[in-house]
């Protein structure tokens, strides 16, 4: 595990009111707020909270040493936070030898749920992975088989189901499903348009 600092980075995303800006060593109050709220706790991939700060910050400048983290602004207020990180799990970089393969993870605060925040965010993550990362494919990982809202974000974003991972008896989720947009899908998508 990593000590120090968040590594942080320049890049701001605009799409209409929802602005990606770089997540900062001044943003540790919103991060644990949103780790430990219960209503994003519950629908999120891993839902082992509450969180300390040094709990929180142990685990994010980890995560930014190999991702890209932001904090979601709808109308200039934080309202979330998401990342594009290098993959990190083996059951996708198994099957994808050679692939530059990436990850989203994203939470939004309950409020602002169903305005198509999170589609607009994963849109710009995509878009930035893919043109300007090079990235080849973007998953989505985990997503639980009772969070509908998560899948169907990331499908309207032109995301694709790759696996279902079934879960262990007496799991919340039954089933867990991997999703994934390959760049050249995304191209493709651009030209049509
Ligand atoms: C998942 C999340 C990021 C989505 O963000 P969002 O801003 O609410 O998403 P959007 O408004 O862009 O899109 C949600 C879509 O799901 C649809 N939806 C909501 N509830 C649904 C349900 N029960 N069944 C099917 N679709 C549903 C909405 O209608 C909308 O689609 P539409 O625009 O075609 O109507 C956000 O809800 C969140 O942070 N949830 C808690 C944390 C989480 O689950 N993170 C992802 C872990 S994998």
């Amino acid at each position: 595990m990593t000590s120090g600092r968040l590594s942080t980075h320049q890049v701001t995303l605009r799409s209409g009111p929802v602005t990606l800006r770089p997540l900062t060593e001044d943003d540790w109050d919103l991060v644990v707020g949103w780790w430990n709220d219960p209503d994003i706790a519950s629908d999120a991939d891993a839902n082992e909270g509450p969180y300390s700060l040094g709990q929180v910050q142990k685990i994010m400048r980890g995560i930014s040493r190999h991702a890209y983290c932001f904090v979601i602004e709808f109308e200039g207020r934080p309202v979330g936070e998401c990342w594009l990180q290098a993959m990190n799990l083996e059951r996708i970089l198994r099957r994808h030898p050679g692939v530059d393969c990436r990850r989203i993870d994203i939470e939004i605060e309950r409020t602002y749920w169903g305005r198509g925040i999170g589609t607009a965010a994963i849109r710009m993550l995509v878009e930035f992975g893919c043109e300007r990362e090079g990235a080849d494919a973007i998953f989505a990982m985990d997503v639980a088989n009772d969070n509908p809202r998560s899948r169907r974000a990331f499908e309207k974003a032109g995301f694709e189901l790759c696996a279902a991972v079934p879960q262990p008896s007496g799991a919340r989720a039954s089933t867990r499903h991997d999703l994934v947009i390959w760049a050249k899908r995304h191209i493709g998508m651009l030209a049509a348009e």
